[in-house]
């Protein structure tokens, strides 16, 4: 008998490590319905067109989202909710749920310009951290409904922020910081928003915080100077370094509850580097850090 779709929201999913998970996803038995939010829709339709997958068995969305519009991010909201059956005067059937919600689009440019649309903090924040953020404020009923499992793909990268007192500033638009110190913070102020989530939606939802490792292929590296190139990455780096296609392994956090059960205190975020690698991050750690900003 066929197993029941699971629905799966997703950002970031139009290439590099989130492609992969969605494509390690379509190749399993259990049917998934996918509705993912990416910037441009007919360029990653095609990229789908060209996987091979059973399309009895899994339906893919693709709804516009461009994360530096906060705008963007309330339509496409709404067009997840309406999707899944409410506020169309669906008649008496039930709505469906949010199984999964991967938060993973990221990118790593200074801060440099303006803030997007008036924005007084720089777009690599407002794309990795405030959009994602406001998403799941606005999916929140749903997802509470759902008892959905809420995936934040986290970096390592975090560990580089040494003094978290700084993202205030760091993070301000213009406020000339690099790449590879824009990104940490940024991620770590996800991360944050991650730790509050799970605080938030205790009871109702999971919410884990993965760290897929260094992989160097991705298109994560557009917005940092050539140092940070595989090329130039000193060698004792790059002996962790994982293939894009190993980026599946975020999905493994998804279809398990080992991330959480494994370490079970409910005041832990988990990165997870690689299966043999954990960095848990506790409550009183947290706290010693910087609030999240709003939008
Ligand atoms: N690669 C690594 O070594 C590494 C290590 C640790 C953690 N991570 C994390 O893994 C996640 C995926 O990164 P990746 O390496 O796969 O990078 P990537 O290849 O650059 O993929 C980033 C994804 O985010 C999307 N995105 C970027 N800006 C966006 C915006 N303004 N609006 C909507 N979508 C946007 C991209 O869409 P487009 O296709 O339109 O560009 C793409 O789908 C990130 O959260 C990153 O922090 C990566």
């Amino acid at each position: 008998m066929a197993s029941i779709a699971k629905t799966i929201v997703a950002t970031g999913a139009s290439s590099g490590l989130g492609f992969e998970v969605i494509k390690h996803l379509l190749a399993q038995p259990q049917p998934y319905k996918f509705i993912l939010g990416v910037r441009d829709v007919p360029t990653t339709q095609a990229a789908y067109n060209r996987v091979q997958y059973d399309k009895s068995q899994h339906t893919l969305t693709l709804l516009p989202l461009e994360l530096s519009d906060l705008r963007t991010v309330k339509t496409f909201a709404g067009q997840v909710l309406k999707k899944l059956g409410e506020g169309e005067g669906g008649g008496n059937a039930p709505s469906e749920g949010i199984d999964y919600l991967m938060l993973n689009a990221a990118r790593s440019h200074a801060a440099e310009g303006l803030g997007p649309n008036g924005s007084k903090w720089c777009e690599t924040y407002v794309v990795n951290h405030l959009s994602q953020h406001y998403l799941v404020h606005l999916l929140r009923d749903k997802l509470a409904a759902s008892a959905s499992r809420l995936v934040f793909v986290s970096s390592g990268a975090v560990n580089m922020v040494k003094d978290p007192s700084t993202l205030s500033t760091i993070l301000l638009a213009n406020s000339g910081a690099a790449p590879m110190t824009v990104y940490p913070a940024s991620k770590l102020a996800a991360l944050y928003g991650a730790h509050w989530w799970r605080r938030e939606l205790t009871g109702k939802c999971t919410v884990v915080a993965v760290s897929p490792g260094l992989i160097p292929d991705t298109g994560l590296s557009r917005g940092m100077p050539d140092a940070m190139s595989k090329n130039n990455l000193p060698p004792e780096v790059m002996k962790d370094a994982k293939s894009v296609s190993e980026g599946e392994c975020i999905s493994r956090s998804m279809n398990t509850n080992s991330v959480t059960s494994s370490f079970g205190s409910p005041n832990r975020v988990f990165l997870v580097h690689s299966p043999s690698t954990t960095l848990p991050i506790s409550t009183a750690q947290m706290k010693r850090r910087s609030p999240v900003h709003s939008p």
